[in-house]
């Protein structure tokens, strides 16, 4: 009989080291028993529910950015992780195919950062949707054919541009923050008791069905007092959220489309890692569906417009394979600037950061960074 994750583990060890590769590997495929699954989770003796403030945004207010009345939404803590407060799909009928068409083709547009710029002139990089749209929108031929520019996209950084060297923000490194993303981050924010979250950066991750995110904790913003927040859409993720130290044996997660995470107080460094891609539940159909009815439903004063049946076949046939996530960060506190020259407490400590999209069966050694690949991401342990 297959192992559960809790059973591999030994006191004193890197629990989430192996955890991680517990649910990474593919043969045997892992028992995955032990996830919890928020969308069918009743409160347990591990998911308790999460108190939100539903006077912090109208029925209105909550529509124009697509989601549901705050009242209504599935908010939950886990036992064990105070401030960590998982909503499960938040968003309305119909809503998410705007928020995927924004990951996809706005948010990848200049003057917004991407893996591909580390190595590609910036007029190759110019059109990432134009120059991928034709081919994706074709049916697959069945032979091999190259990757799009959309396929090849690894990451896009928003606002104060994360430095992947470095592991810092930068004053000078900056770019207008969305602000359809920004106002849906302060809606949810606000809602789970943090108004006043002032949306600065964004980091979105894009994942195939191959690919992995490493252990890390996300350290590098200034101001941990204010919650790290991250959104989900398309294909469904394991997500493994540890404690402070390696030790800590990792309680994993379904994340799937729509879900919506706050890592905040004591959960806002916890370790955390992606080990693995797996397929929506129910398939996106439904998704897809809302897509080309999306047009009719929604009223003008929507910050969340209509997309078109055309940008939606480019998306959901996107989607069918893969994984965007975005998180996003408030980098300074209130008053607070950047140091003259970046200080050692901005997320120079290594030591907590192993490796990004990890593809290869035993990546842990792995050599590349993340900033300049456009395909398999590590940092070394
Ligand atoms: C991250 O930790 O930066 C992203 C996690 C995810 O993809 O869910």
């Amino acid at each position: 009989m297959a192992k559960m994750a809790a059973s591999i583990v030994e006191s004193g060890e890197d629990a989430f080291r192996k955890i991680f590769k517990f649910y990474k590997r593919r043969n045997p495929p892992p028992d995955f028993s032990d996830v919890v699954d928020f969308s069918k989770n009743a409160p347990s003796d591990k998911v308790v529910p999460a108190k939100l403030d539903a006077s912090t945004m109208s029925d209105v207010e909550a529509a124009r950015v697509g989601l549901q009345p705050v009242r209504a939404w599935r908010a939950f803590g886990l036992q064990g992780y105070p401030g960590f407060i998982f909503i499960s799909n938040p968003f309305l009928r119909g809503s998410q195919p705007y928020w995927v068409r924004q990951c996809l083709k706005t948010y990848p547009q200049k003057p917004n950062i991407c893996n591909l710029d580390m190595h590609m002139s910036p007029s190759d990089t110019q059109d990432i949707w134009g120059k991928s749209e034709h081919s994706l929108r074709v049916p697959p031929s069945g032979k091999r054919e190259p990757k799009t520019l959309l396929e090849r996209l690894r990451w896009v950084t928003l606002g104060y541009h994360y430095n992947w060297d470095t592991k810092t923000y930068s004053a000078s490194n900056c770019t207008p923050f969305p602000s359809d993303l920004h106002l849906l981050s302060s809606q949810i924010t606000a809602a789970c008791g943090f108004p006043g979250f002032n949306s600065e950066a964004g980091i979105l991750n894009y994942y195939r069905s191959d690919s992995s995110l490493g252990i890390h904790v996300d350290e590098s913003e200034l101001d941990h007092s204010r919650p790290l927040l991250s959104f989900s859409f398309g294909q469904s993720a394991i997500f493994l959220l540890g404690g402070t130290c390696r030790q800590d044996a990792p309680t994993a997660m379904y994340m799937h489309s729509g879900d919506v995470m706050v890592m905040s107080g004591q959960s806002r460094l916890l370790y955390h890692a992606v080990p693995r891609i797996l397929p929506a539940p129910q398939g996106l159909g439904v998704l897809e569906m809302e897509g080309c009815t999306l047009a009719s439903s929604l009223q003008e004063s929507t910050v969340v417009g209509p997309v078109s049946e055309e940008d939606w076949a480019v998306c959901s046939r996107y989607i069918q394979s893969s994984r965007v996530n975005v998180t996003v960060r408030q980098v300074l506190g209130p008053g607070q600037n950047f140091p003259e020259t970046p200080s050692s407490h901005q997320g120079t400590d290594t030591d907590k950061e192993v490796g990004y999209h990890e593809e290869r069966a035993d990546t842990e050694n792995g050599k590349r960074k993340r900033g300049d690949s456009d395909t398999v991401d590590t940092v070394e342990t």
